[in-house]
């Protein structure tokens, strides 16, 4: 049997390498830069390739988990013996016990090396396999995990273990991320901000933009978090001014003080929690400089700040600028649900609220023409309730795509992303967004606000070229929600008694009533006439695509190759077994399954589980 095997083995090794793709994207999951992952992928065949460099000359792991822990989780183990003879293997997390080999191998090695401070492990898989015991790799927030050991015995410990939440299938701007020769960076930041001891907090500066001389395009920014404060910035938004805005009043409390903070609402920027550096398409940027332009911008940043500490802050971002001109200037659109009347019940285990906008009056809300909205960008943003946002787009009352989309929403990892095409939103258009809460842990309802305990639901389009219209964002009749729940206060939603009737009855109010819509003009002062215009309409349904079909092949585990002459071991690479794998090459790779599989057995006594955060 052992020379079937590794006969075998020699014939396989001499099949194609599989397939691999630049890695385009890297990330790094620990404090001190040695957990490096690297990946990139095949939209089209629906294929990845992941790399994982860790210093360890033991065993590395890595793996994707519902939730950042073991249970459920979809790990691949791998390493390099003392006698340069390598072992890769399909796992699945099955709490915290030892992981368990899957019966279906879906990830190929394809390099496996050791040197003497690290190991490299590069594999890839189908985003779908036909594996209930893999996760999918889908479009959305992943949580990714890795783990290293000391050495080769795969043994539980609780170092050495990192999770990270990411977008794996990622898209890059069709018209390309360069950066201009010529560019000039500005700080705009926070200057010791005295934040008061409490929760909660925005605080807001007016702060003047570059003074430039013409027409110039900010292409980037980035977060500037003053270090020491990263858990107390939640989140930093940049607001512009009306173009004749001249403001000179102190840094204060944004929304409870003075109503003139409650001026200059055309985001420009937004990063939140997990966010990083935002970069615009070479084709587009934020025009400043124009008679049309703003000067002034309000930077508003939202400590959180739970223990209620006395601190001072200087935090906020700092943008890039060039006179080396895109064809487009960019606009953002902020849409979704307004702060209204609007609540969560508490245990709730898949609550939905909504936004709606309709494009048909934008003409009329901007005073001109709108031209057709070319959107390359979006963010989402919910508070701590949140676990999925979607956008979905209509034309002529018919669902026709999606303007963006993350169903496994992580509220600890914000960021902008590009959309794989540039979508155009035409006037008459309408643009609904779906926000799903989770409210299992809480015992009272859960308020639309600006709290981190409070709720939003908000969706940020960028896009070009720029219009006026900074805001569309629609509530459900307040009178319809206290007709449903028998209530004849507001304040008498606080003590309905909750059940699952209840729960479905808000649900179905909610989805079913007339949404009021509010469309804001930001190059008017707001309470100034023509500042916003209502309107009203439906809610549409929404639906998904079928799914793709999941890709079969599979490829054998390693227990122990032969040895190379370096510690590159290139790895042994299987043809796809799809229906059209040859009958011998089959049976081959089953009796070798079936071999490893017993080694795999009778090595699993001392298989123990490497430790993950939950
Ligand atoms: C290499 O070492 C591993 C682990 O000790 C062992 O299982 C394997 O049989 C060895 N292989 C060879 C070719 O010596
Ligand atoms: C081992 O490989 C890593 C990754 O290629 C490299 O950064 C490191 O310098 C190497 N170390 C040695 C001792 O060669
Ligand atoms: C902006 O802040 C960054 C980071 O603190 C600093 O390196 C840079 O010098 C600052 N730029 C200006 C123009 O002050
Ligand atoms: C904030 O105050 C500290 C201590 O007084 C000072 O060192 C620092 O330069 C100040 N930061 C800013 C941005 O003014
Ligand atoms: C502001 O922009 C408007 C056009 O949007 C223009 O008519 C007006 O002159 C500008 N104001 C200033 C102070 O530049
Ligand atoms: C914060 O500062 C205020 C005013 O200086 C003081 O009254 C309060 O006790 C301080 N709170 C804490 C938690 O240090
Ligand atoms: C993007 O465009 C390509 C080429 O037209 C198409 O195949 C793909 O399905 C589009 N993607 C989305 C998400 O619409
Ligand atoms: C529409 O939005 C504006 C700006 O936020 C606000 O002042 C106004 O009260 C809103 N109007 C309605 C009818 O909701
Ligand atoms: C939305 O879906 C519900 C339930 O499937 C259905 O009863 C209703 O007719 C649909 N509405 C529209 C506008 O398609
Ligand atoms: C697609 O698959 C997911 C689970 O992976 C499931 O929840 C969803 O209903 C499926 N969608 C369709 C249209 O079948
Ligand atoms: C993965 O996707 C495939 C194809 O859509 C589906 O059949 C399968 O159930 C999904 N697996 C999981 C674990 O959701
Ligand atoms: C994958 O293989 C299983 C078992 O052989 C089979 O039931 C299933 O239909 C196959 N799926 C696809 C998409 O080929």
């Amino acid at each position: 049997m052992a020379l079937l095997i590794f006969s075998a083995l020699l014939l396989l090794s001499l099949v194609v390498p599989g397939q691999q793709f630049e890695l385009s994207f890297s990330t790094v999951m620990d404090n001190d830069g040695n957990v490096v992952l690297k990946w990139g992928f095949n939209q089209y065949d629906e294929q990845i390739t992941f790399q994982l460099q860790m210093n360890s000359q033991g065993w590395v792991g890595f793996g994707l988990s519902p939730n950042g822990g073991m249970k459920g989780a979809d790990i691949v183990i791998g390493g390099v013996h003392p006698n340069k003879t390598t072992y890769f293997s399909d796992y699945h997390g099955i709490g915290n016990t030892a992981p368990v080999r899957d019966t279906l191998q879906n990830y190929q090695l394809l390099l496996l090396t050791e040197n003497g401070t690290s190991t490299t492990m590069r594999f890839s898989r189908a985003f779908r396999t036909c594996d209930s015991n893999d996760m999918n790799i889908t479009a959305g927030t992943i949580r990714v995990i890795a783990a290293y050991g000391a050495d080769d015995t795969i043994a539980y410990h609780r170092e050495n273990h990192f999770t990270q939440s990411i977008n794996l299938l990622r898209e890059l701007p069709v018209a390309g991320l360069s950066s201009p020769k010529d560019s000039v960076s500005y700080n705009i930041t926070m200057n010791n901000y005295t934040v008061p001891a409490q929760p909660t907090t925005y605080g807001c500066a007016f702060v003047p933009l570059p003074n430039v001389n013409g027409k110039h395009h900010i292409y980037k920014i980035e977060p500037l978090i003053q270090a020491g404060n990263e858990l107390l910035v939640h989140h930093i938004l940049l607001y512009a001014c009306p173009n004749n805005t001249n403001i000179s009043i102190a840094p204060g409390e944004c929304y409870n003080t003075n109503p003139l903070f409650f001026q200059c609402l055309q985001v420009i920027n937004v990063w939140a929690v997990g966010g990083k550096a935002f970069q615009f398409p070479d084709n587009v940027g934020l025009s400043i400089g124009s008679p049309d332009d703003p000067s002034y911008a309000r930077l508003e940043i939202h400590y959180n700040n739970p223990e209620a500490k006395n601190f001072t802050d200087s935090s906020g971002v700092q943008l890039y600028y060039t006179k080396d001109l895109r064809p487009y200037n960019a606009g953002i659109l902020e849409i979704g649900s307004a702060l209204s009347f609007l609540f969560i019940p508490p245990s709730a285990r898949s609550f939905r609220l909504y936004g709606l906008c309709n494009t048909q009056k934008f003409p009329e809300v901007n005073g001109q023409q709108v031209a057709d909205m070319q959107v390359f960008a979006y963010q989402l943003h919910t508070h701590l309730a949140g676990r999925a946002v979607r956008v979905a787009h209509y034309r002529n009352g018919s669902q026709i795509g999606f303007l963006g989309r993350d169903m496994t929403y992580d509220f600890n990892f914000q960021e902008v992303k590009y959309l794989e095409n540039i979508t155009t939103i035409k006037m008459g258009d309408a643009l609904q967004v779906e926000c799903t809460y989770n409210t299992m842990d809480r015992r009272g309802i859960t308020e639309m606000g600006l709290g981190t305990m409070n709720e939003m639901c908000m969706a940020f389009l960028f896009y070009y070229p720029k219009n006026n219209v900074s805001h569309c964002l629609s509530s459900p009749s307040a009178t319809d929600i206290m007709n449903a729940l028998h209530v004849s206060n507001p304040k008498d939603v606080n003590s309905v008694e909750w059940d699952e009737n209840k729960i479905n009855l808000l649900q179905q109010t909610i989805q079913e009533g007339k949404q009021d819509i509010n469309i804001t003009n930001s190059q008017i002062h707001l309470f100034m006439p023509g500042s916003f215009v209502t309107d009203t309409g439906y809610l549409y349904n929404i639906t998904e695509g079928a799914n793709a079909t999941c890709n079969n092949a599979t490829f054998s585990s390693l227990a122990a190759t032969s040895a190379p002459n370096s510690s590159m071991t290139p790895a042994m690479n299987e043809p796809n077994l799809n229906n059209n794998g040859s009958g011998s090459l089959r049976g081959s790779v089953i009796l070798i399954n079936l071999a490893l599989f017993l080694f795999q057995a009778a090595l699993g006594a001392s298989l123990r589980p490497p430790n993950r955060s939950p």
